[in-house]
Parts: C-alpha cells; structure tokens; sequence
C-alpha cells in the first residue's frame, strides 16, 4: 500500500528528517534493497542482426539512495530505466523491485507492483492529449481507487508553479509545463520508488533547479529512492550516486561523497 499523500505545505519545507522513510513500512533494517539488476541484458532482432542495447548489468540501491545514470546519447540509459520499472522486459537477467522478482509476474503483477510503488516519468512525457492538466494528474490516484484524487492533484501541481494552468489540455502546454505535468503525475501518488528520464532536460535554470529541490525534498520527507537519468552535471551531484553507461555496458559506478 502506498504512502497517503503528504499535505502539500509539508513537502514545501525542509523539517522531517529521512527517517521517516519507514514510516507506515517495517524498519529500515529489515527491508530489502529498493531494486536489484542482476545480469540484465536487452537485445532486439534487427533485419541487419541482433542489436544489443544493454549487457551484463548488475548493481543494487538500497531504499532511499538517489542514482544519477549518466551516459552518452543511446547508450542505453531509458531502455534501463524502462526494465527497472518493468514497463520493458529483459531479454536475460533479472529486476526485483522491492523485493518482487519482476520476472516472476505477469504483465497485471508488473501493473500492481507499478501502481503501488513506482512513479515513472518519461523523457517525452506521455501526458494523455484528451485530459487537461489536472486530469492527467488525477489519473493514477483515480485508477488506485483514491476517494480525493482532485485535492492532493491541484496541490502538486500548485507546487510545480501550474496552478494557473490546471485547465489546459496537454497541446496548449509548452514543452517545460508539460514536463512538470509529468512529474506531478508521478509524484502524486507518493511513490517509494521515482524513475525519472531527463526530468529536467526541458527547464530553464530557474524551474529546473525548483524542481530539483522538489525531488530531493520527495527523498528527504518521504524517503523516496530517486532513480534519474540526466545529462544535467548540477542534479547529478546532488545524487549520492553515479552509474555511468557506455554503449550498453555499466562501467565502473563513481561513487560520489555528498
Ligand atoms: N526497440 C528498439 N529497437 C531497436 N533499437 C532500439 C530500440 N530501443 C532502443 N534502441 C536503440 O538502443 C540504443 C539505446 O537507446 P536508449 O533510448 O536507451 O538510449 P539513451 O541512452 O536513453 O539515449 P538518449 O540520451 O538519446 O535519450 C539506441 O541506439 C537506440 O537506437
Ligand atoms: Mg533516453
């Protein structure tokens, strides 16, 4: 079961401390690491030859680490991002979530453990062209069967600086409102684990630093494990950990102190 929604004023400040990451879960101790990749490849058939996309990936982050994955255009950076989160399958190795071996589940498991865990944004957003704004972001807490999906909907989008634009269909949205769209879409259920691809690739500095400090503030309060793809050199320092990809392959994780 997820987390209940923090009131939106407690997301805007800075006063609870990670602990309560375990709030409403068993202790911190006792859970298990937040995501395991285990020999993960991905190779699709191509009329030229099998073309491999990703090789031989293994690493763990534990709940509550935040992970930059940085690597050159094609490198493979959102097909990973896309089997952590099981929207993609492997084509060998293994993904457990939360301690759920996603290769053990049907496509409506893989949807559960979505719905209950993971926040995904995606590098084109994927807003859907026939709901407004508030729609779009109402969308997940209506499909897990929330009573209020509209006021804790208007409030992160309030925080994402759109609450002048609740009312407007994806096509009347520039590029960048289109992306806060999508990550209040993803935020808004509170998930423990948040996949973001580029989330600030289409911001100017100003917006994209607010909403960095909205992503680490979701990690400070709620514990949420920050999985973020990012060419951005500023938002991946502020993770405790780099994962670089070159050409399909994990080449050795820099560890950063923060
Ligand atoms: N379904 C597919 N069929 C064939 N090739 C694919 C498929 N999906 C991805 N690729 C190729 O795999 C490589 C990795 O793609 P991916 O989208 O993961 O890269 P990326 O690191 O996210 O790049 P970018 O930084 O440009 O977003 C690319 O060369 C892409 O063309
Ligand atoms: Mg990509």
């Amino acid at each position: 079961m997820a987390d209940h929604p923090l009131p939106a004023d407690e997301t805007a400040t800075r006063t609870a401390p990670a602990a309560d990451a375990s709030v409403g879960r068993s202790g911190a101790a006792s859970r298990p690491a937040a995501l395991a990749v285990r020999g993960l490849g991905k190779r699709v058939p191509l009329p030229s030859g099998e073309l491999t996309i990703l090789d031989a990936i293994t690493f763990t982050i534990d709940a509550g680490d935040t992970i930059a994955i940085v690597g050159a255009s094609g490198s493979g950076k959102s097909t990973l991002l896309s089997l952590m989160a099981g929207l993609d399958t492997p084509s060998s190795g293994e993904v457990v979530l939360d301690g759920e071996a996603l290769s053990t589940l049907d496509e409506d498991g893989r949807a559960r453990v979505r719905g209950e865990k993971v926040g995904f944004v995606f590098q084109n957003f994927q807003l859907l062209p026939s709901l407004t704004a508030l729609e779009n972001v109402m969308l997940p807490l209506e499909l897990r069967g929330d009573r209020d999906a509209e006021g804790p909907a208007r409030a992160i989008l309030e925080q994402v600086g759109l609450g002048a634009r609740l009312g407007h269909y994806p096509r009347q949205l520039s590029g960048g409102e289109q992306q806060r769209v999508a990550l209040a879409r993803a935020f808004v259920t509170r998930p423990s684990l948040l996949f973001a691809d580029e989330p600030t690739g289409n911001l100017d500095s100003r917006t994209g630093q607010a909403i960095i400090e909205l992503l680490f503030q979701l990690n400070a309060q709620a514990g949420t494990t920050l999985v973020l793809v990012t060419h951005d050199d500023h938002l991946a320092d502020r993770c405790g950990r780099r994962l670089r990809l070159d050409g399909g392959r994990l080449v050795a994780p820099e560890t950063q102190a923060t």
